[in-house]
């Protein structure tokens, strides 16, 4: 396949919004879609305000700015992708939900495509099995917020083809991205490191151990994260930790993947992060650390 010269990115909440933040930036022309026009919306703002931020940091030019707003098309019709060359969903983690948006998104695309999904932790070769293009069919794990982190763990499913891998890795440098390999198994590098560590942080809590702050801080000053991993949770989103551990406990079968009844809880109650305005913490309307 020739290089990448539109992609179509698939779900407009803060990660499909930030992936095609992060490809416009990068000179590619880019359909965002979402059924929702008031998601839309809101991505469209988020991504121009995080594009001003940077242009009056004096990180981007006003040109490249400009350049960048203009590659961004916003659109609710999955039609309009009918000219990518390059899909990327990053809709809800749900293996059903994914499959039917796959099954869509193989029809509408021409037959060069390649259709990538964002899962976190979903398996490529299920996602793939419901389309006709199994080998142009890959995981492209962007790690949130994409903006601003380096990483994209590439997951092969078992019929990915060599030149779809080769083109989703030219893709991901040439957004700036670094990239890993992994193999289709649930929670593929990160999640499986990633969120035992968060669950455990939630076992902790439960049990009485330390309060929330100090678990946060320990690991923050004692390990030096960005962030504590209940902060990390509540900034990722409860219910989408909730589901990764969900998918890690089925998927690899050892009860040391159970999620904490407490992160249970939570995710029952509506406590959902910061996207909700509480988790394990409260916040003010004004998120604490990120700007979009
Ligand atoms: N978009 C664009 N830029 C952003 C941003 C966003 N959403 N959020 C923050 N930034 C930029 C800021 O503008 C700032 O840039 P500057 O240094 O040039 O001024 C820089 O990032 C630092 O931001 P802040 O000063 O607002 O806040 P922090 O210093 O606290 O950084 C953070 C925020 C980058 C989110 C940092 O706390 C962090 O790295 N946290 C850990 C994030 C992480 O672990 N992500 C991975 C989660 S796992 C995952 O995504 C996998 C999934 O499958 C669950």
């Amino acid at each position: 396949m020739s290089e990448v010269k539109m992609i179509g990115v698939v779900g407009g909440g803060q990660m499909g919004s930030g992936i095609a933040q992060v490809a416009a930036m990068h000179g590619v022309d880019v359909f965002l879609h979402d059924l929702d026009p008031q998601a839309l919306s809101k991505a469209s703002s988020s991504i121009s305000s995080s594009i001003h931020r940077l242009v009056s940091k004096a990180t981007l030019s006003q040109a490249a700015g400009a350049d960048a707003l203009k590659r961004l098309h916003f659109t609710t019709d999955l039609e309009d992708f009918h000219m990518a060359d390059f899909i990327i969903e990053a809709i809800v983690e749900s293996e059903d939900v994914k499959k039917s948006l796959f099954v869509k998104l193989d029809k509408i695309a021409k037959s060069s495509a390649i259709l990538a999904s964002n899962t976190s932790s979903i398996s490529v070769t299920r996602i793939a099995s419901s389309t006709t293009r199994s080998s142009q069919v890959i995981g492209m794990h962007f790690m949130n917020p994409p903006p601003v982190m380096k990483l994209i763990e590439i997951v092969r499913g078992a019929d990915t083809s060599d030149e779809t891998f080769a083109v989703t890795k030219a893709l991901s440098e040439r957004l700036g991205k670094i990239v890993i390999t992994s193999k289709d198994y649930s929670g593929f590098i990160v999640n499986r490191i990633l969120m035992p560590m968060i669950n455990e942080a939630f076992f902790a809590l439960y049990a009485g151990v330390a309060t929330k702050e100090d678990i946060d801080t320990g690991m923050k000053l004692g390990t030096n994260h960005p962030m504590g991993p209940l902060e990390l949770a509540d900034f990722i989103g409860l219910d989408v930790c909730l589901s990764i551990m969900r998918v890690l406990h089925a998927g690899l079968g050892d009860n040391k993947y159970a999620p904490c009844p407490l992160l249970v809880q939570y995710v029952d109650a509506g406590r959902l992060g910061r996207k909700r305005g509480i988790g394990v913490y409260e916040y003010s309307k004004e998120p604490r650390s990120t700007k979009s």
